[in-house]
């Protein structure tokens, strides 16, 4: 089959690469020269484990191909994935304008004959049949065109493996030649298939967007109990979670969700909410909690740590990602470098892209024990698993004040106090804390 990808991001490329690794020829449309120049030689601009081989390999056997003619793209295509960003307004609903514009483009110059055009991007209800009306405004008589919804649920970090080995394939349409079509492609990747209609399918992803941040907010809500009440968040989850019908799984406490999809989908969600009458404050509820999460954890550091030189392991918004769209450590370090604290940081792979922002506002370090010279306190605010079995011996010997302050839970506090740390992390008790009129 022929394919194109229209949008080379964390969606489309992944995708792409993987299509043309079953043997399908791919074009990607992108629209920045300098962008799409990289990619024809193999850098795959963004990180995502495996990405990089997968793409070389790709283009070596010139399966996958970059431009910014539609002409030559779309001519020669069975299906076109838009996979454009679909990013907040400042109102919180979702600017569509890159979906209609590449809509535009694209209808001008589908061939005659069948051509099946699909949102892999997340859309709101009512989008696919926009792109519908746009296509058949501007596409030549001869040409036929259907369209479906084909959400995407990969996670950035692993998202390789997930689009090969998926939960589930939804297609959303009311064409039978386009689901035919869809199945077709998907036949090499696994999970099981929901077909629907289209607007079930834009609702299931925003659906499963909503959950995912529920479930992380809840667990952030109980760890606020925990901490009022001397209870041990995640023991308390562990036994809740081993009820089947809620499960363990995603239930993190920690400094909140943030990436480029559930701050923005749980927002557009809202908006889509108050737009069909709607009462959104379940959702609202979602989001306040998030934001509690990181002020609280924020909080803690502000009353201990007074001595205001610190460092940072973890600037992206999850592990195994470079993606740092509203990550918590942005907050945090906004909120400390207000605060006059001087900021060391280190991450695996969201530095470049950090260095991008904050100039020489914080210092860059090149590994995790680099950074801790004389700080006063170490914060952990992503889970890489470099950072999970760490020396523990040298931190303390590094760091001016055994101080840890870990926003995703990776320690287990027994083993920080016997290694003499003051430890503070989400939802458990605090181990030695200095008093707080003492500080470190
Ligand atoms: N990142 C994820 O984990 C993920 C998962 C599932 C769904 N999604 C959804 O998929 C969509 C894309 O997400 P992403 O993370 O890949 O975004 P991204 O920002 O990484 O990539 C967006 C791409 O769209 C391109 N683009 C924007 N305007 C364009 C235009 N006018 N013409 C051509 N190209 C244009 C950009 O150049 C970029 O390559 C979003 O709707 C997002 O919500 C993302």
């Amino acid at each position: 089959m022929t394919i194109t990808f229209i949008g080379h991001g964390y969606v489309g490329l992944v995708t792409a690469t993987v299509l043309a690794d079953f043997g399908n020829k791919v074009w990607v449309v992108g629209h920045t020269k300098e962008k799409l120049d990289r990619l024809k030689k193999g850098d795959p601009i963004i990180y995502e484990p495996g990405l990089k081989e997968l793409l070389q390999k790709n283009l070596k056997a010139n399966r996958i191909l970059f431009t910014s003619d539609y002409s030559k793209a779309i001519p020669e295509s069975d299906v076109v994935f838009i996979a454009v960003g679909t990013p907040p307004k400042n109102g919180g609903e979702a600017d569509l304008s890159a979906v209609f514009k590449v809509a535009e483009k694209l209808g001008k110059h589908i061939k005659p004959g069948f051509t099946l055009v699909s949102c892999k991007s997340t859309v709101p209800v009512g989008t696919n049949i926009k792109v519908e009306t746009i296509l058949k405004k501007v596409k030549s008589k001869k040409a036929e065109v259907a369209v479906a919804s084909c959400p995407e649920f990969l996670r950035e970090g692993s998202a390789i493996y997930d689009t090969l080995n998926p939960d589930r394939v939804v297609i959303g349409s009311d064409s039978k030649k386009a689901i035919d079509k869809l199945l077709e492609l998907h036949h090499p990747i696994s999970g099981k298939r929901v077909i629907t209609d289209l607007a079930s399918a834009e609702l299931i992803k925003y659906t499963s967007n909503a959950m995912l941040a529920t479930k992380i907010s809840f667990a952030n809500l109980i760890s606020f109990y925990c901490e009022k009440t001397g209870a041990d968040v995640e023991n308390v989850l562990d036994a809740v979670g081993i009820d089947k019908r809620i499960g363990r799984i995603f239930m993190d406490p920690g400094v909140g969700y943030g990436g480029s999809c559930l701050p923005k989908d749980v927002n557009a969600l809202i908006k889509i909410g108050e737009s069909l009458d709607i009462d959104t404050s379940y959702l609202k509820g979602v989001v306040n909690v998030n934001s509690l999460s990181r002020s609280n954890f924020t909080n803690k550091i502000l009353n201990v740590v007074k001595d205001k030189k610190i460092a940072i392991w973890g600037l992206s918004f999850k592990p195994n990602t470079d993606d740092i769209r509203e990550a918590p450590s942005f907050y945090l370090i906004n909120e400390l470098l207000e605060k006059g604290y001087s900021i060391r940081v280190y991450d695996p792979a969201a530095m470049e892209n950090f260095k991008k922002i904050y100039g020489k506002k914080i210092q860059f370090g090149k590994d995790p024990y680099g950074v801790l010279k004389n700080a006063s306190a170490l914060i952990i605010l992503t889970e890489w698993n470099e950072f999970k079995q760490v020396d523990l011996k040298k931190i303390k010997k590094l760091l001016k004040k055994p101080v840890i302050f870990d926003g995703r839970n990776i320690f287990e506090p027994k083993v920080m106090e016997n290694f003499g740390f003051s430890y503070f992390s989400v939802g458990r008790k605090a181990i030695s804390p200095p008093r707080h009129s003492e500080g470190v």
